[in-house]
């Protein structure tokens, strides 16, 4: 996500002198032929392997960004891909209109994984994000009572959800929702880290409010990590006005922060769970909606779907990539590395420095521009030193590495980091 003006300060700042030709056609191509609703770093990557890629002119880098926590399992993970290509060559695509023998094995996976009733496959995170919202609108009507058409949902400021209409009416960043209304009805929104404020909203509406949702670190907005305790306090509060905790797990989920799920280090049990990015292993676009049969067996046959939610494909790319992360005890490493990422950034003596915040695998450094350089410059800095790192916002720039990165691995990103710093601050 990123604001007008940081995307202003970007462009003027625009590509390295030093880009190579290759990069400079190919950039030039997208430019030329795709919309801009994107601005990347100026670099052109053709080949990943684990925690590394490199670009078009043969050039290594640490993937820090790990395409925002989706290849939580580092990039072509031998077995993720191994899978792929033997269901590829075998059964790709049924749609829902039949059965097939690979969803219902990825179906029974999930519950025994997870321990919720039922999964609701879909592909992207805001779809995963859509489903939830339309599973708790329809538990609120059937089963708490709500009148149709009235069920309102409460979320947070500094939200992200995603990018469709109804997702972006969440928002309070104009560069999400600006001049795309009318937006849907229904939403209350109160600031984040705030069970008061989420009292005061139950105490008021509670009655019409079928479902509260929220990321258990809000990513897109600078990795905000909340106060510990936040959510149990807001999951308690739900309980006691019979409403839904949504936990939007799509980028805190599947071992980023040091456990499997983020909720967990609040020790709750999200009444429904959204899942994406990582569940595709690095691969696919997976998401999924985890809930018990109270909620799940609300929508019937031909009133939610998706031509490739559940596809075969991803049913057993999601099985392997959550294999994967069991196997390779990547919850463990994440909380580890985590640890020993933000201890050594921190003993950085840097005046661009403000303050370095995080769980497990997904930190922030945040920053301030010092002689009119900023986050995106540091970023750029890292890229020519090897690392890549990308901003949110004009000041933050977020640190998440593929969850398999050794701790020899990790220091030598560091050192990277380092040096950066260093270098900015000539
Ligand atoms: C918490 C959260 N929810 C939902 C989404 C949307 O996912 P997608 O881009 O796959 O639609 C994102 C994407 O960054 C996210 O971070």
């Amino acid at each position: 996500m990123e604001t007008k003006t940081a995307k202003k300060t970007q462009k003027k700042k625009k590509v390295s002198a030093n880009t190579k030709t290759a990069s400079k056609r190919l950039m030039k191509l997208e430019e030329k032929y795709g919309a801009h609703n994107y601005h990347p770093l100026p670099v052109v990557l053709t080949k990943g392997k684990g925690i590394y890629v490199w670009d078009v002119e043969g050039k290594k880098y640490f993937d820090f960004l790990s395409s925002y926590s989706a290849v939580n399992q580092g990039h072509c993970h031998p077995r993720i891909v191994k899978v792929l290509k033997e269901q590829a060559d075998k059964l790709c695509l049924t749609s829902r209109a039949f059965y097939n023998d690979a969803l219902c094995e990825y179906e029974k996976f999930m519950h025994e994984f997870f321990g919720y009733d039922k999964v609701l496959p879909m592909n992207t995170g805001a779809e995963g994000v859509e489903t939830a919202l339309k599973l708790a609108r329809r538990w609120g009507v059937v089963k708490k009572g709500i009148p149709n058409d009235k069920a309102k949902i409460i979320c947070c400021e500094g939200n992200f959800h995603g990018r469709t209409v109804t997702v972006i009416t969440m928002s309070n960043d104009p560069s999400s929702y600006d001049k795309y209304g009318p937006l849907t009805p229904g939403f209350i929104r109160i600031p984040y880290n705030d069970p008061k404020a989420l009292e005061e909203a139950l105490n008021k509406y509670g009655k019409e409010v079928c479902a509260f949702i929220a990321e258990p670190i809000q990513g897109e907005a600078g990795v905000f990590v909340p106060d510990d305790g936040y959510l149990k306090k807001c999951f308690d509060l739900c309980h006691k006005h019979n409403v839904l905790l949504i936990a939007d797990e799509v980028q805190t989920g599947i071992a980023r922060t040091g456990k499997m799920l983020c909720s967990q280090h609040d020790g709750i049990r999200p009444n429904i769970v959204i899942l994406g990015k990582a569940l595709g292993g690095g691969v696919l676009p997976v998401s999924a909606c985890l809930a018990d049969d109270d909620i799940m067996m609300n929508i019937k046959p031909g009133e939610h779907g998706s031509t490739f939610g559940g596809f075969p494909l991803a049913a057993r790319v999601a099985v392997e990539a959550l294999k994967v992360v069991k196997r390779e005890k990547l919850v463990d490493n994440a909380e580890k590395m985590g640890q020993i990422f933000r201890k050594e950034i921190k003993k950085i003596n840097s005046p661009h420095i403000v303050e370095v915040r995080g769980r497990g695998l997904l930190n922030a450094i945040v920053t301030k521009p010092i002689n009119g350089k900023n986050a995106w410059d540091i970023c750029l800095k890292l890229m020519d030193n090897g690392l890549l790192a990308k901003p949110t916002h004009d000041d933050i720039i977020r640190f998440a590495p593929p969850l398999n990165i050794k701790e020899k691995e990790l220091m030598t990103a560091i050192d990277i980091i380092k040096k950066t710093f260093e270098e900015m601050a000539q």
